[in-house]
């Protein structure tokens, strides 16, 4: 069988990189660097994706601090890993793929054990989604945060990424300050959008000077947080427009905050039996019995639509003339052709890379016309508290899950 022609399978640049096409494995959190390092699993997944036929690969939420950890299993950029990070990159590249990492800190989005210190945001409060206490954080401190995130760009280089992403959404620390329902400082990085982008600013001129010009820098950002007291898309529209004065070379652009609106970024059902099982019964007790009791009113749902971005997206795409990559719901080879006419330069995806590593390579090969991921978003509710897995990879499922996700996918798939 030949390949199958389409824009979708053209280079394309991203800053001085170029990719050999326009699909990228988009920064989904994959709980594999276990104690907070590369590990066998994290590469082993990254070289399949590579191997499966994608532009780019995503190592996802790299903290750039100790203090932005949200999870044991997460990346912690520092000096001592940079030797594993290496191998992972040349095992993509031996794949003839690009390397990103997603580099970001949780803000708010922890726990003193994970972290180290009481979690810090924006501002002062209580994080009901965490659940825990935050301290708003000292000027000294964001000075330094700026500085932890060049110095992680400048790891990134030496472990031999060509991509940075930085992570600029979903109500992790910048999304915090720029979103006023996170942000009620009296000071220079609060109140006016200006000052929430303060912050924001500090960290990509900081990235962009530690990036040099061999080094492709991504960020990802939110058209909207996804309820009336967060950032709407009028503000929005004017970060993308911040964020392309201050030269960085792309926008992914999502949605969605996690301590509020989880589902947006995803859309479908977050699977609550899947997610309460996997958690640790002697250190979450309580938030077992939370979920299980009050998860369908802290975590609503989001119906879930193929290109379900698309419509928003587009309104950015006439504000801002850099690159722009689109993400959200891309599970169709007409739908990646459709995003890609109305002008987006690349495209992400996760879970149809979740479900099968090597869909692209059947795309082109005209094996598919569509992924088989069916939207149970099972993989989110496990990704928690264990490794990131499709359920079709998961054998004796426990059946109160295999109901929950059946269920799940007869309501979103199309
Ligand atoms: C298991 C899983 C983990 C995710 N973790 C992250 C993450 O660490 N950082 C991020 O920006 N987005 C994360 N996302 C969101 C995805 O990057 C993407 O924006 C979203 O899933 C929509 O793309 P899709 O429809 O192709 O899955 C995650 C998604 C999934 C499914
Ligand atoms: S089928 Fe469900 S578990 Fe598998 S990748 Fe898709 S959403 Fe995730």
């Amino acid at each position: 069988m030949s390949p199958i022609e389409s824009p979708i399978f053209t280079p394309v640049q991203i800053g001085p990189v170029t990719l050999r096409n326009r699909i990228i494995r988009s920064a989904a959190f994959e709980n594999m660097a276990y104690g907070n390092k590369p590990s066998q699993d994290l590469k082993d997944y990254h070289v399949a994706v590579s191997r499966g036929g994608v532009g780019m690969t995503t190592l996802a939420y790299a903290s750039v601090s100790r203090s932005g950890l949200s999870f044991d299993g997460q990346l912690w950029m520092r000096e001592e890993i940079v030797p594993a990070l290496k191998e992972i990159t040349d095992a993509i590249h031996a794949q003839g793929a690009k390397a990103s990492i997603q580099l970001g800190h949780c803000g708010n989005m922890t726990h003193r054990a994970t972290c180290g210190c009481t979690p810090v945001g924006a501002s002062t409060g209580f994080n009901l989604y965490s659940p825990t206490f935050v301290r708003g954080l000292r000027r000294e401190e964001i000075d330094a945060l700026v500085h932890d995130f060049g110095h992680a760009v400048e790891l990134a280089r030496q472990a031999g990424f060509d991509c940075v992403e930085i992570h600029a959404g979903h109500g992790y620390l910048i999304s915090q300050f720029l979103s006023p329902y996170t942000n009620h400082r009296h000071d220079e990085y609060g109140g006016s959008l200006e000052n929430r982008m303060r912050f924001m600013k500090k960290v990509i001129r900081r990235v962009m000077e530690a990036a040099r010009d061999d080094m492709g820098v991504v960020v990802k950002m939110n058209m909207y947080d996804g309820f009336r007291s967060g950032m709407q898309r009028e503000e929005c529209l004017e970060v993308a427009r911040e964020l392309e004065r201050l030269g960085v070379h792309a926008l992914v652009l999502s949605a969605g905050f996690v301590s509020k609106a989880p589902m947006a970024v995803m859309r479908g059902a977050m699977p609550l039996k899947t997610l309460a099982y996997y958690m640790d019964r002697r250190k979450f007790w309580w938030l077992k019995a939370l979920v299980r009791g009050f998860g369908r009113l802290m975590i609503p749902t989001v119906p879930y639509r193929d290109a379900y971005f698309l419509d928003d997206a587009k309104a950015f795409r006439a504000a801002v003339k850099l690159p722009l990559i689109y993400v959200g719901g891309m599970v169709s080879r007409s739908g990646m052709e459709s995003v890609l006419e109305a002008g987006f330069d690349a495209l992400q995806m996760a879970r149809a890379l979740v479900r099968d590593t090597d869909f692209v390579n059947k795309l082109q090969r005209g094996e598919v016309e569509r992924s088989e991921c069916r939207h149970s978003n099972y993989c989110i509710g496990r990704m928690y508290t264990l490794e990131m897995r499709c359920n079709h990879c998961v054998e004796n499922l426990p059946p109160s899950l295999r109901r929950e996700v059946e269920k799940a996918e007869k309501r979103w798939s199309h």
